[in-house]
């Protein structure tokens, strides 16, 4: 590739963000509680003590955030709908105010050249769902086909691209196993129950809206996290494998027509982590719905993982799975910055999976960035962070992997869900308390890549 053209004409330049985190405007025109909402309240859970309710006052401020887009020369946004904006009851009768806030955006992002990604679920299941069960039943799963339905219907002429699910991982296990996300359940047989639903919603999200369209463009966003066995020891590489399976295989291998990965489902029987009527819960076609056809893959990339054996790890009384790479190679997150993993897990894909064409719907770091007296916002690491992975980008394209776009995460700053307004992702500072934005140095970097559609060194 010569190199005033290092990324494919077409190349899609974008950036994500999601409803709660932004939108703020929680109880206007009709919206009703999510289980966010409901999680932010109970004290402990939000390490500020912070909600969504003001965020990025986006709702409001939508055309604004719009034209930064533009300025920035975004080919693409992703952004995610509040289902309970939408369906107040989370079935049934839809909120019009709700559903015409998503219709104004997109003519918006339409106006400005930028084409819309729509995710429908990234975690803010109504409260009213989840006081029937929530994903734990199976009802779920055709409440989410009809609230698919229903924004596809509205929306479809003009969103192309759809994203079901954002990394239904953290839904499963941060939400229902560990209780560090909402609904805040720790229960394994809960956890597992909820991913099946979440992945048989997907399927039946995707037959939904082909039955609005059949040439929209379905995919779903996964969290994948590279692992690699901290020493060579058969125990550090069977750990690794477990890691692996319950990670990135659990989700990768249903969607794709394998079906649960069957040394996990072993595994979580054997301790008794499988829910007893596991096999009662995949019906026959479950499997086939999961698998329904899509038109990319999107892959959220944020770390690695050095995978060590609980024993091993005991025995050297440090945390179980986590081998801590030095402190000048973590975001404020405390994730390693590994660029080397988002083309190993982009070729990993590729080759295992052979997805027709994949999306990074999110890749970004947080860090400490603070204007100078000037006002400037000088976050040099956050530049260097994503040129590092814009390299490993540009060399999965130049290996031939079908990659089609970049979503960096985030467009602005916003509601770090457990972590509350403490991490800062945007390459747009907002000042809370006066929601002024700021284009950081990143920003301007980006745009810079984007005009020339290369990087700069
Ligand atoms: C991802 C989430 C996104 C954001 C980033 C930092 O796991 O999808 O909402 O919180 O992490």
């Amino acid at each position: 590739m010569p190199a005033s053209c290092e990324f494919p004409h077409g190349f899609l330049w974008g950036a994500a963000t999601s409803a709660y985190q932004i939108e703020g405007s929680t109880t206007a025109d009709g919206r009703t509680e999510s289980v966010w909402d409901r999680f932010c309240r109970v004290p402990g859970n939000v390490q500020d003590g912070s909600s969504g309710e003001l965020a990025c006052d986006h709702y409001r401020q939508f055309r604004e955030d719009v034209g930064l887009m533009r300025d920035l020369g975004l080919g693409a946004y992703r952004f995610s709908i509040s289902w309970n904006r939408v369906l107040p009851h989370g079935r049934g009768a839809i909120n019009p105010k709700g559903l015409e806030f998503y219709d104004r955006l997109v003519d918006a992002l339409l106006e400005a050249g930028i084409k819309p990604f729509a995710t429908l679920f990234h975690w803010d299941l109504p409260q009213a769902l989840q006081e029937q069960g929530g994903w734990v039943t199976r009802n779920s799963v055709d409440a989410f086909a009809d609230y698919a339905r229903a924004v596809g219907q509205r929306l479809g002429d003009r969103v192309r691209h759809w994203i079901t699910h954002n990394e239904p991982w953290c839904v499963t296990f941060l939400g229902n196993q560990q209780g560090r996300h909402a609904p805040g359940v720790r229960d394994w047989h809960d956890a597992l129950t909820t991913s099946h639903h979440l992945l048989l919603s997907h399927g039946a999200a995707v037959r939904a809206l082909r039955s609005i369209d059949s040439a929209l463009q379905i995919g779903i966003a996964l969290n994948l996290v590279p692992a690699i066995p901290a020493s060579p020891s058969e125990a550090d590489r069977e750990a690794t494998r477990l890691f692996d399976g319950q990670f990135n295989r659990w989700f990768l291998d249903p969607l794709h027509g394998r079906g649960y990965p069957v040394d996990i489902l072993r595994d979580y029987e054997t301790d008794g982590r499988l829910p007893p009527h596991w096999h009662a819960l995949v019906r026959d076609d479950d499997l086939t719905t999961i698998a329904a056809a899509t038109d990319f893959l999107g892959i959220n990339y944020y770390r690695r993982e050095i995978v060590r054996s609980k024993t091993l790890s005991e025995e050297l009384n440090s945390p179980p799975t986590v081998h801590p790479p030095p402190h000048d190679q973590l975001t404020t997150m405390g994730w390693e910055i590994h660029p080397g993993g988002m083309y190993d897990i982009l070729e990993r894909v590729h080759v295992d999976y052979a997805p027709q064409c994949l999306y990074v719907t999110e890749n970004g770091a947080s860090f400490d960035d603070l204007p100078d007296p000037a006002g400037v916002v000088r976050d040099d690491d956050r530049i260097a962070f994503l040129r590092e992975h814009l390299r490993a980008v540009r060399r999965a394209i130049a290996a031939g992997i079908p990659l089609r776009g970049y979503f960096l995460w985030s467009l602005m700053d916003n509601f770090e869900w457990e972590r509350g307004y403490g991490p800062r992702f945007g390459i747009v500072r907002v000042d809370y308390a006066t929601q002024r934005r700021t284009l950081k140095q990143s920003a301007h970097w980006y745009r810079e890549v984007i005009r020339a559609n290369k990087l700069d060194r």
